[in-house]
């Protein structure tokens, strides 16, 4: 699939009872509720973008962009809550920003930008974080997860829900997609919302609450989600010998070549279900099913088609390793347009709780 092509109508539909369902039949039976939205994410840099990443959110960013006004923010200063070392901060960013613009990014259509570009957004974090109260963001497993994983605990980690929150919030967003993992960061919006708006008056459109991803979670190498913190990703855009390589060496079980084997079960088909065809992966599934399939074969094709489907972006991405004034032109651009938005709202924040009149 192309996936620079917008898919009609998207795998969102809008419901007034404030349900996001991806599925395509709803999508001609409600199709008449379809509306375009205000859709917002911010991705956090890291670093390189992998294919957990894309396949996991990325992809559905890039295909809403074609009927839906887009705003996606590179999350710097959400990054700096696990102290990154200072040299990596700026290069992490352009690294998100190129993959996004050669993977199809519309310039032109979607706001796109830099989070520390707009720093109002932090003043509304502390307009927010005074209607925030402390036991909403104890209970946040994002933070305790991290807690719990070694990261010291700083006042950013345990206010980062805010900052999200303020992001969200100031850009007047009605739709957030994003992974499974911040869906209570997006109920904590709502409710921080919610409590500003019965203080002050209504300042803030509350944002959807449901979003649900059509894709499965995306294995590493090791078979646990594939993410950064475990060491076990493909990157989108690492050399092709490297993508075979690590492909090679996903964690399969060890069931003779003869024996029948579950392909459900599988971290390699549940790769393939990604890249293949739906006739190649039917095929696959009988091979799994019927035995005498080596999990070698499987990753060999695996590798290819994967290599194949990034294949036209390298290209592209390649070019704009080598033209980044083009790049920071694009965020810059993108932080002028999102300033205007953010301005406004916060305008209205301030004088809501009485700081202007
Ligand atoms: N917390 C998000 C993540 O880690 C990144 C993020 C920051 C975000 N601000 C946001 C996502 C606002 C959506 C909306 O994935």
């Amino acid at each position: 699939m192309n996936i620079e092509q917008g898919i009609s109508n998207v795998e969102l539909i809008y419901f007034p009872s404030s349900i996001v369902i991806p599925c395509s039949i709803l999508d001609i039976i409600f199709g008449i509720w379809s509306l375009t939205l205000r859709i917002l994410s911010g991705i956090q840099p890291s670093g390189k973008l992998h294919i957990g990443n894309f396949f996991g959110a990325m992809r559905q960013h890039l295909r809403l962009q074609a009927e839906h006004n887009c705003f996606y923010f590179i999350a710097d200063f959400h990054a700096l809550t696990s102290n990154p070392m200072p040299a990596e901060v700026f290069g992490h960013t352009l690294d998100v920003a190129i993959d996004y613009i050669a993977l199809g990014l519309d310039t032109e259509k979607t706001i796109f930008w830099r989070q520390s570009d707009v720093p109002e957004v932090t003043e509304l974090t502390w307009l927010l974080s005074c209607v925030t109260p402390m036991g909403l963001l104890a209970r946040c497993t994002s933070y305790k997860d991290k807690v719990a994983q070694g990261l010291a605990p700083n006042h950013g980690l345990f206010a980062y829900p805010v900052l999200q929150a303020a992001d969200i919030l100031i850009y007047n967003s009605d739709l957030v997609p994003v992974g499974a993992d911040q869906k209570q960061h997006i109920e904590v919006t709502r409710d921080i919302a919610i409590r500003f708006n019965n203080a002050y008056g209504v300042v803030f459109t509350v944002p959807e609450e449901h979003i649900i991803e059509s894709v499965a979670v995306v294995p590493g190498v090791d078979g646990r989600k594939m993410s950064k913190s475990y060491g076990n990703t493909i990157e989108i855009f690492e050399p092709e010998d490297s993508v075979r390589k690590k492909i090679m060496k996903i964690v399969t079980d060890s069931t003779s070549v003869e024996d029948p084997k579950d392909p459900d079960k599988c971290n390699v088909f549940a790769l393939l279900k990604l890249v293949a065809s739906p006739e190649e992966l039917a095929e696959w599934e009988n091979k799994y099913r019927n035995g005498g399939l080596g999990y070698g074969q499987a990753k060999k094709r695996l590798a290819e088609l994967m290599i194949d489907y990034f294949k036209p972006f390298r290209q592209k991405r390649n070019e704009l390793e080598n033209n980044i004034d083009y790049v920071k032109e694009v965020l810059a651009k993108g932080a002028g347009r999102a300033k205007a938005v953010a301005r406004e709202t916060l305008e209205k924040a301030r004088q809501a709780v009485g700081l202007r009149r």
